[in-house]
This record gives C-alpha cells, structure tokens and sequence, in this order.
C-alpha cells in the first residue's frame, strides 16, 4: 500500500517536473522570439561602431522650430521639446557633422539632436534641454561614434545598442532554456531508474 502511494507520489511530482521543464522551455523560446523580433533589429541598426574624438562646434536651440514627439498620432498626443542642434567635428575626418545623443533620437527625430525622456511636463522638458546644451558647452571635446562605412554622416554620442549589450540580452532566456532541458533530463533520468528500481521497493515494503 505505502510503496504504491509512494509510487503514485513519485509520479505526480514527476509529471509536475516534467511540465515545469517545458513550461521554462516553452517561455524561453517566446523571450527568443520576442528578442528577435524587437530588439535585435535595432541592434542591425546601430551603424555607429566606430569611437572617436568630437569636437563641439555649435550647441544651439532652433528658434520656433519645435520638434514633434510623434508625427503619426493623434493632435492631442502631440509634445513639443526645443529642438536642440548639436553640431561637431568628426576628428578622423575632419568633418563637421551632425550630432545624436542616441540612435534612437536618430530614428525618432532626425531634425534634433535631443529628444527629453518624458515630455509631459514642459517645464522638465526645458531643464532637461538647458542641462544637456549645458553639458556639451562645458565639454567642447569628447568621445563619440560614427559609421565607418561613411552611408550615414551622422555621429551619436551614446550606444545605446552595442554588440556586448546582444549577449546580456540572450543570457536570461538562455539559462532559462538550460534550466528547463536540465529539468526535463532529470525527469527523464529518474523515470528510466525507477523502471528497475520501483518493483523491488513496492516488494520490499
Ligand atoms: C576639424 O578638426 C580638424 C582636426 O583638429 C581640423 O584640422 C579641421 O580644420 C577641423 N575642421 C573644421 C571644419 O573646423
């Protein structure tokens, strides 16, 4: 009686294993998915590899011209940030050119060099531009990136998507995908033992 109920036992957490296992699989290979189809293609579109020296040659906010948060959505999504126009010379190429703070403000605004993190309150947004235009009037040379392939003349001052920061993004999906497959090996193991094991046990008790 107790060795069947004990069987039964092993079993129940068995299968409970078992679909933990797959379930860790199962999620993992929607993480995957999900990286390959967000993030991934923005790491393809970080064209800045190439570190260099930027000396600032202008700083300046356009007048009357604001930038647009978002040109598709509705009126009343509409923010407005000053635009700020950062302007450097490439040293490598002796070329003045124009500044992003990051390739996401490239692909979001081309026209502004800085778009502020959150654009509900304009007073923030203001001090978030004057800190920034501050920052690059005291710092008049600094390291930046550039495409080295020369298609985009543009240089951006922060990576946001570097090669390193893919493999950091992999690593939590992958050992959870290690994880699930040690489980499910485990299971499988345990299972294959107790096919010689369990009768023995039950005549034993
Ligand atoms: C850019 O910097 C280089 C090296 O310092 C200099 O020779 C060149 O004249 C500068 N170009 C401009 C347009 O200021």
């Amino acid at each position: 009686m107790l060795g069947k109920k004990l069987v039964a036992g092993q079993k129940h957490g068995e299968t409970r294993a078992l679909f933990l296992g797959l379930g860790m699989v199962a999620c993992s290979a929607l993480m995957y998915y999900f990286i390959g189809v967000t993030i991934v293609p923005k790491y393809n579109r970080s064209i800045w590899t190439k570190e260099s020296i930027c000396k600032l040659m202008k700083a300046s906010i356009k007048e009357k011209v604001y930038c647009l948060f978002n040109e598709d959505s509705g009126e009343e999504n509409i923010f407005r940030y000053p635009c700020l126009e950062v302007q450097v010379n490439l040293t490598v190429i002796r070329q003045v050119v124009m500044l992003y703070y990051t390739e996401d403000t490239w692909t979001r605004n081309p026209k502004c060099s800085y778009i502020p993190s959150n654009l509900e309150d304009y007073t923030q947004v203001q001090k978030q531009v004057e800190n920034i235009t501050n920052w690059f009037r005291e710092n008049k040379r600094f390291p930046c990136f550039y495409d080295p392939s020369r298609e985009e003349s543009s240089v951006i001052l922060t990576r946001l998507y570097p090669p390193d920061g893919l493999v950091l993004t992999f690593l939590w999906p992958t050992l959870m995908m290690t994880g699930g497959i040690f489980i499910i090996i485990l299971v499988k193991i345990s299972q294959y033992l107790s096919v010689f094991t369990a009768p023995e046990n039950v005549r034993g008790i």
